[in-house]
């Protein structure tokens, strides 16, 4: 496979951001976070690294007009660290005054994946809705939605875009494709565009967190949007990309190896227990560690820290320079890690067993 081509169901994911942006023309976010008054934690450390037309949607939070969100979840397995990433940029836009849309892609696990249609809702329901209230997302502004039980207007403009598209141009966006990925990628952008059909209000500023795999899907939605102009009046989608959270064991996360990640619903012991087999970029002997300092960037438990566990950003800063100045040991940093980690699993885990019963607001 060409450099070329991101495979958004592949499994070796994106090995050089800097590369991958300048290639296809995502723009850095941090050129741009200066234009909204309170940037999340993941922009100010560059976990959300590129983006899309983000000045539209900074101009929307800074005016207060009219902007939605829309993003979609893969229903398998379980709800760990790295899902929880763009659970915090939907509670985030929906604090910033954004309409939410949060879309089921249970039509895309089961052609893809091989996961049912029921066990795709109960996991949906089970694992990603009831973390996401607890992290605070409110039903207010929030519509909650099945790919396979979308509205009407969206199941039928995920069909006739088929028109405006040719098999070429897909292959030449994903490579070999087969039927269950052609019907994923134009309910995708059917999913993508939703918010701006009339039945919702029409057209406005829309953004779309993800991963830097989904870029394909931003990619041809923008094309697609001109292609249907003279129809709909779409406003070109914005996007943002993260980066991934890596596995705590160093390479991939994975739903399918529970010890490179850790679930929101894991017991406080089970995720201590995984903190303590993590990868660090800790030195061989603590003699070597206080000469040289640790290689912060191979530190997954650092990463925890930095991606979920500390806001202040002074205090990861300090933690930051003690550690690769060799003043910190690995063993202090998972000490540091399992203290925050044991608070927050025992405050969310409270939280969800609270908002268990309020599924059903989110439902309908
Ligand atoms: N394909 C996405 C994933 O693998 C899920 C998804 C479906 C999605 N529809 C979407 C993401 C719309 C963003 C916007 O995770």
């Amino acid at each position: 496979m060409g450099t070329d081509i991101i495979d958004p169901w592949g499994a070796t994911g994106i090995k050089d951001y800097q590369q991958t942006m300048e290639q296809f023309g995502i723009e850095p976010l941090a050129d741009v976070i200066d234009q909204i008054p309170q940037p999340h934690r993941l922009m100010r450390r560059s976990i959300i690294l590129g983006h899309r037309d983000f000045g539209r949607i900074a101009k929307a939070i800074r005016n207060d007009s009219d902007f939605a969100l829309l993003t979609g979840l893969m229903p398998s397995g379980k709800f760990h660290f790295g899902h929880k990433l763009v659970a915090d940029q939907i509670v985030y836009y929906q604090q910033q005054g954004a309409e939410v849309y949060v879309c089921v892609a249970d039509v895309e696990v089961h052609n893809t994946r091989q996961v049912s249609i029921e066990e795709a809702r109960d996991i949906a329901i089970d694992q990603y809705l009831t973390n996401y209230i607890a992290l605070g997302l409110k039903p207010e502004n929030c519509h909650f939605y099945f790919q396979s039980e979308g509205p009407r207007d969206y199941q039928v403009l995920s069909k006739l875009l088929a028109d405006k598209i040719t098999l070429n141009e897909m292959e030449a966006i994903y490579g070999d494709l087969e039927p269950g990925k052609i019907i994923s990628i134009l309910t995708q952008i059917a999913d993508i565009l939703y918010p701006q059909m009339k039945s919702e209000g029409g057209p406005r500023p829309t953004i779309t967190p993800v991963g830097f795999d989904q870029d394909p899907h931003a990619r041809l939605t923008r094309d697609v949007v001109s292609r249907v102009q003279s129809n709909y009046g779409f406003i070109k989608p914005s996007f943002t990309f993260h980066k991934f959270m890596r596995g705590l064991k160093g390479g991939k996360m994975s739903s399918s190896d529970p010890q490179s990640y850790i679930a929101l619903t894991d017991s406080v012991q089970e995720a201590l227990d995984k903190i303590d087999q993590a990868k660090t970029g800790g030195r061989d002997t603590a003699e070597e560690q206080r000469e040289k300092g640790a290689v912060i960037e191979e530190d997954t438990v650092f990463e925890m820290l930095a991606y979920h566990l500390i806001e202040d950003d002074q205090e990861l800063k300090e933690i930051q320079e003690r550690y690769t100045a060799g003043d910190m040991l690995s063993g202090e940093l998972k000490q540091i890690c399992k203290d925050k980690m044991r608070k927050f699993l025992a405050r969310h885990q409270q939280q969800r067993a609270e908002v268990e019963d309020r599924v059903d607001e989110f439902l309908n």
